[in-house]
């Protein structure tokens, strides 16, 4: 049984490294994508039948994926001379109208946080090798920590930190997933938040995110709309000071018995042995990186649709 804040493992044994990710349900499993920065690996998904048991399938983009460009100018570089880029915080859908399973990331060049980029990959298949198609700034803007969310008309959102993270960005995508159509909205200018997480429930939008601490958690926020081009609330407070020590990576609505339940998955980024601790503590960052884990609560919700979570070992509500 996978606990709140120990090392998750996949069936093999195996360290699960899926950080920053995405849980997508297609072709009847749980698909986790998330960031695996050991070798040369950027992304790695896994699935399961249960959200509890699961198996590594495949690291669908790394330095060496096949790049092919799908318009002008966009930068397929994957490594550098010395080293790695960072693709960060991987979501991946599947698009109707084209067949393919499409992932958008944070992309940075490796060196530093400046170019602020999204970069997007594809395949036919949810755990093949990834066909990376560069990296691009949308309508010129700064685009770092980010989500996709996919709404039941079928309009597809990708929201980003941008203003080096002082506003959050909205853009509705073009139906073939592959390029933002338009930008619709900037929430909570100079508040920078990070880490947005979307769902929906009875028919208004929740945004999820954190403040911007690094690696450092912080107090989470929530707010609710009514449409994700409209006004959003102010940010409430979501969780504890430290979010329980985490930091949103996404929501999975899940079906029971005819009634949604929405998880809350975290990362929690800076874990050493026993103990919790920051990101400094560890003076390398691999090390630390590697050490982190999840945090996965159900969200539950007062009487007025106010979400909460609170904070249990373990996900005991079964899925
Ligand atoms: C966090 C962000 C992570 C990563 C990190 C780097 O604030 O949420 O995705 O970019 O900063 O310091």
């Amino acid at each position: 049984m996978q606990e709140n804040g120990k090392i998750w493992r996949d069936v093999q044994g195996n360290v699960l490294h899926a950080h920053g990710g995405c849980i997508l349900f297609a072709e009847g499993y749980y698909w986790w994508y998330g960031e695996n920065r050991l070798g040369n690996r950027y992304v790695s998904v896994y699935r399961s039948k249960d959200l509890e048991n699961w198996e590594f399938r495949n690291d669908i983009l790394t330095t060496e994926s096949k790049t092919e460009p799908i318009r002008q100018k966009t930068d397929l570089t994957l490594k550098r001379e010395n080293g790695k880029v960072n693709i960060e915080r991987p979501k991946v859908l599947f698009c109707e109208k084209t067949g393919k399973y499409v992932l958008w990331a944070h992309y940075e060049n490796g060196e530093n946080y400046l170019d602020a980029r999204i970069c997007i990959a594809t395949c036919d298949t949810p755990d093949g090798d990834f066909t990376y198609h560069g990296s691009f700034n949308p309508y010129g803007y700064m685009s770092r920590d980010c989500t996709l969310f996919r709404d039941d008309d079928g309009r597809t959102y990708f929201l980003s930190a941008s203003r080096d993270n002082a506003d959050l960005h909205v853009y509705l995508l073009t139906d073939d997933l592959l390029n933002v159509k338009k930008h619709i909205n900037t929430l909570w200018q100079g508040e920078y938040r990070e880490a947005p997480a979307v769902f929906k429930k009875n028919g208004k939008y929740y945004i999820l995110s954190s403040y911007c601490t690094g690696w450092r958690p912080n107090q989470g926020a929530w707010a609710v709309g009514d449409s994700m081009d409209g006004e959003f609330t102010e940010l409430c407070n979501f969780g504890d000071e430290t979010t329980f020590h985490s930091q949103p990576a996404f929501v999975l609505p899940v079906e029971k018995n005819g009634e949604t339940k929405y998880i809350y998955y975290g990362d929690r980024w800076c874990y050493k042995g026993d103990e919790l601790t920051v990101a400094e503590d560890f003076g390398d960052s691999m090390s630390y990186y590697i050490r982190s884990t999840y945090i996965v609560l159900p969200i539950r919700f007062t009487a007025e649709d106010e979400p909460y979570i609170e904070y249990e070992d373990r996900f005991k509500d079964g899925i």
